[in-house]
């Protein structure tokens, strides 16, 4: 059976969670976090002592990858690995930045490959990723590819891991977002880049309901009574 799937796309910081997490709550569907397995692989590998370049063992991994993803009666998402509670730890820079190492082994993405796709269940799917309309779910009802200024970006990074309680500085995190940008960009396997019938939406000076009620609009007709 095909379900339907949005996939939300693009660079880190430009709101894709947030997004994500809405268009997902609104049509009740399931919702794939697809850059935690990455930020969870490269978790496990250097927990077990093992370098990030090392393709075949980060690979084996991520295909073995214990990991659960529970729902609390809040919303909120808390993720076990090997049954411990790394929902902080990969939330911080350094794991972005090592996610996005491993992000470059062709065998590590094929290894997640199945995992992803595991998520599409009915009633839907909402995806969020750098290439979830151009791989993982390329028959994917809608595709929205959203941008932002790295500045933009970086001053909303700041915001959420200040939050969170989590250390930041801004300058580092402009430079971190553009290093980490164009190795998604530039990677052979699946690089960041919006599928051929995608919809790009700028989200650089605009509310999140401003950009929510236009992917909405995107998304018109894909569950029945929404
Ligand atoms: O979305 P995120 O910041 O949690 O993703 C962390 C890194 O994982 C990102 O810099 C690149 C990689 N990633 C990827 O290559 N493909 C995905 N679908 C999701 C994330």
């Amino acid at each position: 059976m095909t379900v339907p799937v949005i996939t939300v796309d693009g660079p880190s910081g430009v709101g894709k969670g947030t997004i994500s997490h809405l268009l997902a709550q609104h049509f009740g569907f399931h919702f794939l976090d697809s850059g935690a397995l990455y930020r969870l692989t490269a978790l496990a590998a250097l927990r077990r002592g093992v370098d990030l370049t090392d393709e075949g063992a980060v690979a084996a991994i991520a295909t073995n990858l214990d990991v659960v993803f529970l729902h609390d009666s809040s919303g909120e998402v808390k993720i076990l690995l090997e049954n411990q509670d790394v929902s902080l730890d990969i939330r911080t820079e350094k794991a972005g930045n090592n996610a996005s190492k491993v992000a470059v082994l062709p065998a590590v993405r094929a290894a997640l490959l199945q995992r992803q796709r595991d998520f599409a269940e009915a009633p839907g799917l909402v995806a969020d990723g750098r290439d979830m309309g151009t791989t993982v779910f390329s028959q994917a009802s809608v595709k929205l590819f959203l941008t932002a200024s790295a500045e933009v970006r970086a001053e909303r990074r700041y915001k959420q891991l200040i939050e969170k309680g989590l250390d930041a500085n801004l300058r580092g995190l402009i430079e971190e977002i553009e290093q980490r940008d164009e190795r998604d960009r530039s990677r052979s396997t699946s690089p960041l880049r919006p599928a051929d019938d995608a919809i790009t939406l700028d989200t650089s000076n605009r509310s999140i309901e401003e950009v929510f009620a236009e992917a909405l609009n995107h998304c018109e007709g894909i569950a029945p009574g929404h």
